[in-house]
Parts: structure tokens; sequence; C-alpha cells
């Protein structure tokens, strides 16, 4: 994985501020005429100019505001940068947290510099403590100095010049070494974010099943304690995965079921298995779709993404678990070959399924490879998927769907969205949906019902009866539409959480 982003902690005496040198000073200030003793440091050495500005109404302190100020007498730093902080003493919740240190990554990033410094007061986070705005910065720094960089691409490069952060702590005992640790923690978090964006991004041209089984393949070459193993369609035909090779078919790219395997603990030690959609285009098949805003089903690997990004960040951090990755991942084309609505498919588990449409193609992929995460014995096994358009009208771009046969599992699920920032919501998965699913010539249809995301998880859940199982729709989260289309690298932040979380 890629670091793109030097983070240092420095120890700063707040009478010597004006002497820092860097590209851009970035201060946190407070809300009202008491802007906090950082920025009346570095007001003494600018002869009062910034409580002026402040006075005259130039900042307001509030969360999300920030002024740049392209150069100051006294101050050595090139540019100086006030941060709204809101106001001084109130404990603040976690979204406000995130969003006072994204606007100074951003505010840093927007400034041109290469380098940073950023002076923030001790802003309280209700119940967070300090590791976690540390992790906070390493991860949101990391992530938000993300650039595509493909072999193909814009002719010309766009290059961001930030490359070095320096985050000043005001007291020596405060940057102790567990608070670098959760620093670098974070950043690892991030390199993992960037690395699933970096394969969402891709066109399917380049992005096929054989370019991730290869992405999976080099992952495991640059880490000891992961391997891989990629079966292709002739060994998936002997074992019997019929239901997600019928989702290839009308394809020329070869479907594969791409396995990681990080190994950080006693063998005997069950896994948490992560299974992630890998649908490297998704036409919708003979069901084909309308051609507006179809080049977004490039994004419809994004679950397999987050798998091979959260694979990465685990070796990194050398976590004591055993984890699997498995990544069912195909092309969904029309053609000749290609499955057709009403053909009947024979499941890895034995059950049948009529295959009304061939845009429900993500679920007949995870069907067998949550079979196939059986042999495993696994602990839980959670599955990462773009699956329906029906979550992002339930829930929107900013909360994953969440569904679970265990409440436990879900619970943790959850919690590790609050904790990360990158949150989910449970919806039911009651049987009464499941009765949405009869087929008249199979055991199973594969679409049915008005809610769409709840019967995409009764599918699954035909599926993942002996063991604990959740399923997280990233439909809506996984990828920004429009003109700042692009992958988010979403939900890395959460299952890294899940599995941080899992250490006792
Ligand atoms: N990959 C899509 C889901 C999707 C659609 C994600 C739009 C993000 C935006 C999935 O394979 C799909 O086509 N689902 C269908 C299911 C339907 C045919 C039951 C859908 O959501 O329309
Ligand atoms: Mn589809
Ligand atoms: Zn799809």
């Amino acid at each position: 994985m890629k670091k793109r982003l030097i983070l240092d902690t420095k120890i700063l005496n707040l009478e010597d501020i004006s002497e820092i040198k860097s590209d851009v000073l970035i201060v946190g200030c407070y809300e009202g005429s008491s802007s906090g003793e950082i920025v009346s440091a570095i007001d003494k050495s600018a002869k009062g100019i910034i409580k002026k500005l402040i006075k005259r109404g130039d900042h307001k302190g509030s969360i999300g505001s920030k002024l740049s100020i392209p150069a100051i007498l006294g101050i050595n730093a090139q540019r100086l940068l006030l941060l709204g902080c809101g106001k001084k003493g109130n404990p603040i919740n976690s979204q406000d947290a995130t969003k006072i240190i994204s606007n100074a990554i951003q505010g840093a990033k927007e400034t041109g510099g290469k380098n940073a410094y950023i002076v923030l007061p001790k802003i309280k986070v209700k119940g967070k403590n300090d590791n976690w705005i540390a992790y906070q910065i390493g991860m949101l720094a990391e992530s938000a100095c993300y650039i595509y960089e493909p072999k193909i691409g814009k002719s010309k490069k766009t290059t961001s010049k930030l490359r070095k952060i320096n985050i000043a702590f005001t007291k020596k005992d405060e940057v102790n070494s567990s608070l670098k640790k959760s620093l670098l923690a974070g950043q690892i978090t991030g390199q993992g974010v960037n690395a699933a964006k970096d394969l969402g991004n891709l066109p399917g041209n380049i992005c096929t099943p054989s370019y991730l089984a290869d992405a999976a393949k080099n992952a495991s070459k640059e880490h000891s304690n992961l391997s891989c193993k990629v079966l292709g369609e002739k060994e998936m035909s002997k074992l019997g995965l019929d239901c997600l090779l019928s989702v290839g078919n009308g394809s020329i790219q070869e479907s594969k079921l791409i396995c990681l395997n990080y190994k950080g603990a006693k063998k005997a030690k069950k896994p948490f298995v992560l299974v992630g959609k890998g649908i490297t285009f998704d036409t919708g098949g003979i069901s084909l779709k309308p051609g507006n805003t179809m080049d977004e089903m490039k994004y419809d690997m994004c679950g397999a993404a987050s798998v091979i990004g959260v694979l990465q960040v685990v070796a990194s951090m050398k976590l004591p678990i055993n984890v699997i990755g498995l990544i069912p991942a195909a092309e969904n084309m029309p053609g000749s070959k290609a499955t057709k609505p009403g053909d009947v498919v024979k499941t890895l588990s034995g059950q049948t399924v009529e295959i009304l449409n061939t845009d429900a193609e993500g679920r007949l992929v995870l069907a067998d490879a949550l079979t196939y995460a059986k042999r495993f014995n696994p602990e839980t096994v959670v599955d990462i998927a773009t699956l329906t358009g029906a979550c992002l009208v339930a829930l929107g771009n900013a909360t994953s769907g969440l569904l679970s046969n265990n409440d436990n599992l879900a619970k943790s699920l959850f919690e590790a969205g609050l904790e990360s920032g990158d949150r989910a919501w449970q919806l039911p998965l009651w049987d009464i949906y499941q009765k949405d699913l009869d087929s008249n010539f199979a055991d199973i249809a594969n679409i049915g019902g008005r809610a769409g995301t709840i019967t995409a998880a009764c599918f699954l859940s035909r599926f993942t009866q002996d063991f604990k199982w959740a399923h997280l729709d990233v439909a809506g989260t996984a990828w920004v539409q429009g003109k700042m289309k692009g992958a988010t690298g979403r939900p890395v932040p959460l299952l890294t959480q899940y599995l941080l979380d899992q250490i006792k």
C-alpha cells in the first residue's frame, strides 16, 4: 500500500509559534471574542492583526469555517489558516470533530503548499478520547491526499502537492506513544481506503476479474502474513459454483473466485470471513440497464475492493486474528451465451434458482461465495456489496445498509460504523419478506417484492444459515455520483474498526 503523506507529531512551545517554517500554518480558533490561547500567541507576533480580523467579522470561528491569510508580517509561515473550532469548552459530537479535522486538511491542500503545520486547541469530543481524535486525523489526512493516477487516464496529471503534515501538541505529555500509534493506525486505515478507491476508480476495460485477482495476488506478495489463491472457471465448475458462473456466461472475461488468507493467530482460531461482490462491470446482462449513468456500474466491484483494502490494513497492522477475504468476480454482459430470464441454475448449496432478472446478479455470485465460506469454519461472515439501487433510495449516500441473522453481530457492525464515522443502519430481515422469493420453477427466485434491499438480503440469507452472518449494502456509499464522481473507499473504515474491536 502506498503512503501518500508523511504525518509527524511535534511538541510546540506556544511562544515559538511565529517561528514555524511551513507552507501553511493552520491554527484552531474558537468562536466569539475569546478565540483561545493559540490565536492569542500568534496574534502577539502579528501585532494584533488576527484579533482585528476576528473582531471585524472576517472569521467567525464556527465549526466548518476557515479563513486563509496569504502572508503576515511577524509570522514565518508562508500562509496562515484560521480554522473554526466552535464554542470554547463545549464538548462537540464526533461528526463535528471530523468536520474540523477534514476542514483543516482540506485547507492545507487548497493552499497548494508541500507541507502544513496544524496546531489544534484541545477539543473535547463526547464519548471519545484523544486516541480517537488521533486515529481520525491519520485516516482522514491520508485519504484526503488520495490521487487517482492510472496508467491510462488524463494526459495532464493532476497532482496535489501536499506531502507532509505536522501535528503540533502544546504539552510534552500529550504526545505519548499510544497517541502516535493511533495516528499511525489511522493512517494505515487511510491507505486501505485509498487502495480500495484505486481499484474502484479503474474503468471496466482495465479492472476485469483477472485484474482483481492480480491485485489480490500483488497484495499478498507485499505481506508475508497474507496469501492468495484464485480459482478459475474450470475449477469452479468442478466444485459446482454454477450460480456464480452463470453471471459471467455472457462475458469474454473469465470469472474468478479470489481467496485472500490473513494469518495473524493460531490456526485453530476461527477466522472472520469478508466476502466482497466483485462485478467488474454490470450492464444488467440480458435484462439490460438503461444507458444513462451506466458507466457507474464499473463501481460494482467496490465491495471486492474494500475487502482487498481491509486485508492489506489488517496485514500491515499485524492484527492477532485470522481473516479470510473472498471475492466472487465476474463481468455481467449480454451475449449469445449469456444467462436469460427464466433460466434455472443450481447453486453450490444444492438449492436451485430461477433467474427472473439477470440484473440481480450480485446475489447470484454472493450465494456461491457465501456457501464456499462455510469451509473456513468462520467466526462470522460479513459480505459487502453494491447490491441494490433501493438502498440508495432508503439511506442515501451517507449510510450503508446493514442486515444480519445475528443481533450481536449487527450491533458490533453498527457500533463500528459509529466509531469510525463510516456509518451503517440496520434494516429488518424478518421472515415475512421471505415469501417474496417464491418461484414456480425453482427453490428460489432471484428477485421479489418492493423492499429491494431487504429481499436481496433475504436471498443471501438462504445461503448463510450455518453461521453468524451480516450483509452490508454499499450501493449508496461506495462511490460519489455527479461532478465529484469517484470511489470513496467505504466501508474500509467500518470493517477495520470491526476487526480491531474483535481483539480481546
Ligand atoms: N449493481 C446493481 C445495484 C446498484 C444499482 C447499485 C444502482 C448502485 C446503483 C445491482 O446489480 C442491480 O442491478 N440491482 C438491481 C436489482 C433488481 C433487478 C432487483 C437494482 O437495484 O435495480
Ligand atoms: Mn445488476
Ligand atoms: Zn450489480
